[in-house]
């Protein structure tokens, strides 16, 4: 019984490799070296075929290969050197330095005040700790806006700091710039819906997408965005019915927050998974550990041993 979806691929594709290695052996049992060359391109056909094992590093094309086999893709956003140390070694398909870092490390109360310098500090930080991880850089507020230089330079910053792609929020207007970073040889994730940069003229965090017309233009712009070469698409808290439907109609992955579960894949706040925040539980959310209670707590042991001079104890000292 293979132990996850991924390894139950490999399996099939080590199935199907015998089975032509086999009958290419007895075509060509005659001809040792025809026999060899035929291996040979067999086995460079399979490593091109297979899909990241479990915990493997992602690249772009494994991205388009998921979606294809019917294999949803794990995401989480990772900021900081040592949370990316520890998510290195998970089984999280990819790490997202998300420009809501402005909030959840700086305290500020939005994203627009990320700033490419802030973004390429945290995505240099995640590569030197996840080095065996797929690294999203998201390109932060107006920096696509700007003109071509000015949006290039970020993109190069983001890049040069260790990232494998970026991630761009919106589609119109920008869609000349985003088609033109793909030219340039940058993945470029897209990002519809609930894009948080623009929550002053969505007069809030709110669902987008409710209405006829709103949905229409999603769909629109998510098939714009395909077309002008993005490999995938985070969609944010949109009506799960709408989310389907675009992942449905797109070859490009989606990957959802707040989306349902018809997209192919998932992407959390590794802090509100974490349950950090003890109070933000928005319904799209679930907690996988009571962090500020675990933490809190151990924070509170440490001090009690500290002033009861329980710590450090002889064994805790040198000589
Ligand atoms: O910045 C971010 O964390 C994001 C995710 C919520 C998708 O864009």
């Amino acid at each position: 019984m293979p132990a996850s979806a991924n390894e139950g691929q490999v399996l099939k594709l080590i199935r199907e490799l015998t089975r032509e290695l086999k009958e290419q052996a007895f075509k060509v049992a005659t001809d040792p070296t025809n026999l060899c060359r035929r291996v040979d391109a067999s086995l460079k056909r399979a490593f091109v075929q297979c899909p990241s094992v479990k915990g493997g590093k992602l690249n772009i094309l494994d991205f388009s290969a998921r979606k294809q086999a019917g294999e949803k893709i794990s995401m989480a956003t990772c900021y900081d050197y040592w949370s990316a140390r520890i998510l290195n070694q998970s089984d999280l398909d990819t790490l997202l330095v998300g420009d809501s870092l402005a909030m959840v490390m700086h305290g500020y109360d939005s994203t627009v005040h990320a700033t490419v310098e802030m973004m390429a500090t945290h995505v240099a930080a995640v590569r030197r700790g996840a080095p065996d991880k797929f690294v999203i850089g998201d390109m932060p507020f107006l920096s696509v806006r700007k003109g071509l230089q000015p949006a290039m330079e970020a993109v190069g910053a983001l890049m040069q700091a260790g990232g494998n792609c970026v991630k761009i929020e919106g589609a119109a207007g920008q869609l000349d710039i985003m088609a033109h970073i793909v030219e340039s040889g940058v993945p470029v994730m897209a990002h519809l819906g609930l894009t948080p940069q623009s929550v002053e003229a969505f007069g809030g965090h709110k669902v987008q997408g409710r209405d006829d017309a709103a949905a229409a233009a999603i769909v629109d712009a998510a098939q714009r965005v395909e077309d002008a070469g993005c490999f995938a698409l985070v969609l944010e808290c949109v009506p799960q019915g709408l989310a389907r439907a675009i992942s449905a109609q797109l070859t490009i992955p989606t990957i959802g927050i707040g989306a349902g579960a018809g997209t192919d894949g998932q992407v959390l706040v590794l802090q509100d998974m974490l349950g950090m925040d003890a109070d933000f539980k928005p319904k799209f959310l679930r907690h996988y550990m009571d962090g500020h209670h675990t933490l809190l707590d151990a924070v509170n042991h440490y001090h009690q041993d500290v002033t009861s001079g329980n710590f450090p104890c002889a064994k805790e000292a040198y000589a």
